[in-house]
């Protein structure tokens, strides 16, 4: 006897990575984290923030954190949706579109959490395993009621071309989510798509740019007529108002974001030249992370001695085609350079 919907008990959950306990020592480069601070803007959002009106319940539209947003990328308020991190943005859209007989389309790999949602809804999920940017055709034939597709992806850290994704979304009939949760370490977004286009669902985050994947904030930006559906399978008080408070100061701080971006794409470059003076190959990266496949493809075992040391990166045991790779944050040049120095004791 199960209490649970029969999909529920037959579907694989999501693992998300390792989260050391707390006071634990470690290197952690394992769920894409920005080793930075976040603006001084939201530390003093956090220090003075005032406890008594906790009393009340917060903003159910965020109002202050969406205006931010908007202010900033240039778009009207109305084309904003809060989350609770894009994540809870995902199952919004999920629980708006999807049911039995409806079909999302994934390319593989690529975050799986997409593909979590369809089982919970019990829609039909179709993995191409395939590039975005060489396989448009592929999509566009499949003509999914959902496509979602990352961008910068995870864990592949490559871009689709914005001329790809505008491309696919005309030919689509449902929706386009592009993920754009890395979009902070790229040179380039989709941001205009959403304007361009009625089924486009531009998504973000303040979990890396930012540094706050502990705060939990993320948006989407859409029409106002796909946000109106969403809104209705939004949890009602979704942003609590600490972090709306907090996300809004984040926002307000591009410089701070910018800077701390420019240092981690400056150390992906080392990193990765690093990493291929040892013989490992990866994707061109428009991330934080490379994915890295060790000279020998023994990804389980480098895993395994790195979190030895003290380093957690990412290895994805339930994906066959990530078998012989591991999703490596970038980290602080300090940190960068302790994983390398493990990893060349570790493969001699
Ligand atoms: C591609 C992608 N999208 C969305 C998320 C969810 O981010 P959050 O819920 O922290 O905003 C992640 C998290 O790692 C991700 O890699």
């Amino acid at each position: 006897m199960s209490y649970f919907r029969e999909n529920i008990d037959a579907m694989r959950p999501y693992v998300p990575g390792a989260q050391p306990a707390p006071g634990e020592k470690v290197i952690k480069l394992n769920t894409n984290e920005n080793p930075y601070p976040p603006a001084p803007g939201v530390m003093e959002v956090l220090r003075t923030f005032d406890g008594d009106s906790l009393r009340r319940y917060p903003d159910p539209m965020a109002r202050e954190f969406c205006g931010a947003v908007a202010g900033v990328l240039g778009v009207p308020a109305d084309r904003v949706i809060p989350g609770n991190g894009s994540d809870d943005i995902l199952v919004m859209i999920s629980r708006a579109c999807l049911q039995p007989g409806k079909k999302v389309v994934v390319t593989v790999p690529t975050f799986e959490f997409y593909g979590v949602q369809a089982n919970i809804e019990n829609a039909t999920c179709v993995p191409l395993t395939c590039d975005p940017a060489e396989s448009t055709e592929l999509i566009a034939n499949e003509n999914a009621d959902i496509t979602f597709i990352a961008s910068p992806n995870s864990p592949t850290g490559t871009l689709t071309p914005i001329g790809v994704l505008d491309d696919l979304a005309g030919r689509l009939d449902g929706l386009l989510v592009i993920d754009e949760a890395y979009a902070d370490f790229a040179n380039d977004n989709a941001l205009t798509l959403a304007a361009k286009h009625d089924n486009v669902v531009i998504l973000r985050t303040l979990s890396k740019g930012y540094s706050l994947a502990g705060l939990r904030m993320g948006f989407a930006i859409a029409t106002p007529e796909i946000l109106d559906g969403l809104m209705k399978t939004k949890a009602i008080y979704n942003i609590d108002a600490v972090a709306c408070a907090a996300g809004a100061a984040a926002i307000a701080d591009q410089d701070h974001k910018n800077a701390n971006a420019r240092k981690i794409i400056a150390s992906r470059q080392t990193l990765g030249d690093e990493l291929g003076e040892l013989g490992f190959t990866f994707p061109p990266s428009q991330a934080n992370f490379l994915l890295a496949r060790p000279p020998g493809g023994n990804a389980a075992e480098i895993h395994e001695a790195l979190k030895a040391r003290g380093i957690l990166v990412r290895y994805f045991q339930q994906q066959a085609i990530l078998a012989d790779k591991l999703r490596i944050t970038v980290g602080t040049d300090d940190q960068n350079a302790s994983l390398i120095a493990a990893l060349k004791e570790i493969m001699a």
